[in-house]
């Protein structure tokens, strides 16, 4: 089997339960903090690690005890860490805000941001015996845009996650295998309200994730609907991380796009079952107990 490489952020979520949102210049009580592993590229690597695929994660953390419990943590989870490394200053950390299962997130990326390769030979060697690459929004858009054509001239599969939203250029989107943005992102990554229109352009490659709803992508013929999994939600954060990492395992294992979805969609409706990012990630035992498992995304 192959294996996946996660270019991406490691954090540390600081989560507070509210049932009072605060406005601006106001102060209010909330009920709970939780704190827990995130960052969207570890979440992604650990979603992918628990359904049994092998992954390495390409990082770095900070010299604080962050850096080494977020270590230890992928470690536990049977993610391959030779290429983590810890630098000097602070781990990134995400600040959470959660009110009625929903969340909104402010990312301090500290370490993150020394995410950056020196040459093409160091991306060789990190990517060596690599099949996909699963890259995010939370290192510098740099090192996102030299791993992605490298990976074009190597023909190493890409998927990008443009979270948080930003606008890619057009090159990059050519260039890259698959983009799973969500609602808000598609409008800024494809810079149109009217984005469903406009996934005719990127036929098997732009997979909207829609919460709730499932998924969607133009299978160049008409847009295809995906539905999600009934579930109930007692934490979304980390729900698109799930989908992610769950997809890039399902083409490790070689499932059809729409397979790959159903199975991502799947993961991702139950990690929404537990508290924090990484709570509710199931693993292949707990994705193979539920009743909507198919026996078709058995790995061969
Ligand atoms: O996607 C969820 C993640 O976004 C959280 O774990 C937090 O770290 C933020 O980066
Ligand atoms: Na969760």
């Amino acid at each position: 089997m192959g294996k996946i490489a996660v270019i991406g952020s490691c954090s540390t979520d600081f989560t507070v339960t509210t049932d009072k949102l605060a406005h601006m210049g106001e102060t209010v009580l909330g009920q709970d903090l939780h704190t827990a592993f995130g960052g969207k590229g570890a979440n992604q690597a650990i979603a992918a690690a628990r359904l049994a695929s092998p992954v390495k994660m390409v990082a770095c953390v900070g010299e604080d005890h962050f850096g080494q419990e977020i270590i230890n943590n992928f470690t536990n989870n049977q993610v391959d860490v030779t290429d983590l490394r810890q630098v000097s200053g602070p781990s990134g950390t995400a600040h959470i805000t959660l009110y009625q299962g929903d969340n909104s997130i402010i990312v301090v990326p500290s370490a993150n941001n020394k995410m950056t390769f020196s040459s093409t030979e160091e991306i060789a060697a990190v990517l060596n015996g690599v099949d996909i690459v699963l890259l995010q929004h939370e290192i510098p858009l740099a090192t996102n845009e030299t791993v992605i054509n490298y990976c074009y001239d190597q023909g190493i599969t890409t998927i990008l996650n443009p979270a948080p939203a930003a606008e890619i250029s057009t090159d990059l989107l050519n260039k890259v295998n698959y983009l799973t943005p969500n609602e808000h992102e598609v409008q800024i990554l494809l810079d149109n309200k009217n984005w469903q229109d406009q996934l005719s352009d990127y036929p098997n490659k732009v997979i909207v994730t829609l919460g709730k709803e499932g998924a969607v992508f133009h299978n160049g013929k008409n847009l295809h609907y995906i539905p999600a999994y009934p579930s109930q939600v007692v934490d979304s954060t980390g729900a698109g991380d799930t989908f992610n990492g769950a997809f890039a395992h399902g083409l490790m294992i070689g499932l059809k796009l729409e397979e790959a979805i159903k199975l991502a969609n799947l993961a991702a409706s139950l990690s929404i079952q537990a508290v924090g990012a990484q709570g509710g990630i199931p693993s292949q035992e707990e994705l193979m107990q539920s009743p909507h498992y198919e026996q078709k995304w058995k790995k061969e």
